[in-house]
């Protein structure tokens, strides 16, 4: 016989007939008569009801039938008389096939805080909370090669290796398999890589982005998806050490043609999760209604799948940085001191709180922002004619701040060498980026995603450590 999934028997189409089910004890409830069983396998958010008569299986037996136990059920599928269920399962045979005693077994059926769980992040999985949130990132990276593959573009596979830092920020992992105490030297006492595994100093990549220009230079139409490394010591609810990035590039894109990719695929991947991921989706909105019971009404957010749908329903603000820059200035918060970071100057870098404040305050919807003062952001991007700022475009959402980063690409030679001097980039050593604009040069553009702050957005979780399974941040690589 066939071992069906709790999701599969949910559907109530094989009722009278006889299966197996196989998944870990949520709750057992017994009396004298009989015992239901909360039977959960992973392959949905709902659990299974196993009903056992009390006097048909030994006692011994129905003992072990606690919470995160793995269980294998042979009965009979009928129609719930109970509410709250369409089927469940008239148990003839039960088999404990791990047990988890409930002395030691840290996940009991009660509310565990997101603290404690990051602590057990090895058992998370099995909570229903984290099981929507990983079934959601599921879906979620599965709608992002989905909506790729069908609007023409090619899955590049960037290294993770690199010798090169695409965002000139210096935040990079070393890879070395030099001895850490007695590295070689050279004559002027620094350490020598030429010695090293790769014969240069490398690192773990901060971006595919660089590698993904040299294909759109041929290809068209590509993106990566892939883990990218930062060691920026930010312990924010924003921040990973490690996390994913996606990155489409797109040759004769100009800036324009690129914030219309951004939204349109934004969009895609929202409408996405609201048609394959409603239970898990209303799962986690019931959740985050519970937290937010205590709030005065005022204080209140949106409920989750209301804003997720807000998001669809309306376009993007678009406006540039000088724009938001008067418009912060001139704010009643900047004036009375209510940003940790005034913004007093044009030049200075907007912060969460800026971002923050124009999203959810001041529009209302998502912004793009674009047309940056060139100080601030990375080397590649296109020189506007006014000589002060880059064609760069920042999406910004609700709560997460920044989810995407990206612009159009500086394609002029000169221009890129220039700037390149000018923040002291081993120019030498990139040659081969720069043959990109030596040889059929062309415009382009291209972003980059942040896959975990999209999932902060879409299950509304607040902290990133909860939407990766294993979370790397500064001093934390357990598991
Ligand atoms: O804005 P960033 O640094 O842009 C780039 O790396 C470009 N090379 C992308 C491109 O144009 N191809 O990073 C892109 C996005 C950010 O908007 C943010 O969503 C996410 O990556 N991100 C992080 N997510 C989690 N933890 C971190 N430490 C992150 N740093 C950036
Ligand atoms: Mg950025």
């Amino acid at each position: 016989m066939k071992r069906l999934s709790v999701k599969e028997l949910l559907q109530a189409t094989r009722c009278g007939e006889t299966v197996e089910v196989s998944g870990w004890v949520r709750t057992r409830r017994g009396s004298k008569q009989v015992n239901f069983i909360a039977l959960n396998d992973g392959s949905t958010i709902h659990n299974i009801q196993v009903v056992a008569e009390t006097g048909s299986f030994p006692e011994e037996l129905l003992k072990r039938i606690t919470t995160g136990a793995a269980l294998h059920v042979k009965g009979e599928l009928v129609e719930s008389a109970g509410s709250g269920q369409a089927t469940e399962i008239q148990a003839r045979e039960l088999t404990v096939l791990g047990d988890a005693d409930p002395e030691k077994y840290p996940i009991q059926p009660k509310k565990h805080s997101l603290e404690f769980l990051r602590d057990n992040a090895h058992l998370r999985f099995r909570t229903n909370i984290f099981g929507a949130v990983f079934r959601v990132r599921h879906a979620m990276a599965f709608a992002i090669h989905d909506y790729f593959n069908a609007h023409g573009f090619y899955y590049l596979h960037s290294p993770l290796i690199t010798a090169s830092d695409a965002e000139g920020a210096g935040e990079m992992f070393r890879v070395t398999t030099l001895d850490a105490l007695h590295p070689p030297l050279t004559s002027d006492g620094k350490v020598d890589y030429r010695q090293d595994f790769f014969g240069k100093a490398t690192n773990l990549t901060v971006s595919g982005q660089l590698e993904g220009e040299l294909a759109a230079m041929a290809m068209g139409k590509v993106y990566t998806f892939g883990p990218t490394f930062r060691a920026e010591n930010s312990n924010t609810t924003r921040h990973l050490a490690e996390f994913w990035m996606v990155e489409p590039e797109v040759a004769f894109y100009d800036i324009h043609d690129n914030m219309d990719l951004a939204e349109d695929f934004l969009k895609y991947l929202i409408r996405y999760a609201l048609d394959h991921c409603m239970d898990d989706l209303l799962y986690l909105e019931r959740r985050l209604q519970e937290e937010e019971k205590d709030r005065k009404a005022g204080e209140r957010s949106m409920n989750l799948i209301e804003k997720l749908q807000f998001v669809l329903e309306n376009s993007f603000e678009r406006l540039s940085y000088t724009e938001a820059f008067d418009l912060l200035a001139r704010c009643k918060a900047n004036k009375s001191g209510k940003f940790q970071y005034p913004v007093d100057r044009w030049g200075v870098d907007l912060q969460s709180e800026h971002e923050r404040y124009l999203v959810e305050k001041h529009f209302k919807k998502p912004v793009i922002l674009t047309d940056y003062p060139a100080e601030i952001k990375a080397f590649y991007m296109k020189q506007n004619p006014d000589g002060k700022t880059v064609a760069a475009m920042d999406v910004l959402f609700p709560q997460t701040g920044e989810i995407i980063g990206g612009s159009q690409r500086e394609e002029d030679l000169d221009k890129l060498l220039r700037r390149m001097n000018e923040t002291g980039l081993p120019v030498d050593s990139m040659s081969w980026y720069l043959d990109t604009r030596r040889f059929g040069s062309a415009v382009h553009s291209g972003f980059g995603l942040g896959f975990e702050r999209l999932l902060l957005f879409v299950t509304g979780m607040s902290n990133i450590r909860d939407v990766i399974p294993f979370p790397r941040t500064p001093k934390n690589a357990e598991f």
